[in-house]
């Protein structure tokens, strides 16, 4: 495999065998067409493949409760705020490969690293820098330190906390079989404290700190419970 247009090296590409069955085809494709296609063609393409590479990573539960529940909250988030068209669209990649660097288990660099991976697989569709890096920007900032600059950032970052607590038993199973490794107490503790710090550092719009407020009662309430019928 030649690794081209693959980033420097292709070097993280060539360990994905997406490329031996339809990323190939695709890519000839679309190689053969880059110069006719839009901006708007180009972002359909890029919203394609970071769908099919999203499918490929994350295991059916994670993709269903939590990623495509991003993308929905995304998008509704863009709807809300009048972003436009380019700005829903990186919203909508920027959601799809958000957490691509942690899809086989806990990694506390995902945003960055998946971030990194997302311009190596998205890198060759766009002459324009510009729309690399603001893609680049929304992954990186979905968590962690890196504070959103941008409103498409933000969106996401927010619809990433409001995804956590709209989904609490899918957060709550991935906190006790992952994190805790069966362990009921050290999987609800590590839930809790996510969720707190998601409600007091990571949400910046007060709507959806409210609706998350409200959830958060009620997961303490729940855990509460669960502790007296020890
Ligand atoms: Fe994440
Ligand atoms: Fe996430």
């Amino acid at each position: 495999m030649s690794g081209r247009n693959c980033g420097a090296n292709g070097t993280w590409l060539e360990r994905c065998d997406y490329l031996n069955g339809w990323f190939e085809r695709m890519e000839d494709e679309y190689l053969f067409n880059r110069d006719r296609l839009s901006l708007e063609d180009k972002l359909a393409l890029a919203k394609n493949r970071a769908r099919k590479i999203m499918e490929y990573r994350h295991d059916d539960l994670d993709r269903r409760f939590h990623v495509y529940k991003v993308v929905e909250i995304s998008r509704k988030l863009a709807q809300q705020r009048r972003l436009n068209k380019y700005q829903s669209d990186v919203c909508e990649i920027g959601a799809l490969l958000h957490d691509i660097a942690r899809a086989n288990g806990p990694n506390p660099k995902h945003p960055k690293e998946g971030a990194e991976m997302a311009r190596k697989i998205l890198g060759d569709i766009f002459y324009s820098r510009k729309v690399i890096d603001d893609i680049y920007h929304v992954i990186e900032a979905h968590d962690g330190d890196v504070n959103p600059r941008s409103e498409m950032a933000e969106i996401v970052r927010n619809a990433d906390a409001l995804a956590h607590f709209e989904n609490l038993p899918h957060l709550i199973y991935v906190s006790i079989s992952k994190i805790g490794k069966g362990d009921l107490e050290k999987g609800m503790n590590w839930a809790e404290s996510k969720l707190r710090r998601e409600l007091e550092e990571k949400i910046t719009y007060p709507d959806v700190r409210e609706r998350c407020r409200r959830y958060y009662e009620s997961f303490e309430k729940w855990k509460e419970g669960l502790n007296h019928e020890e």
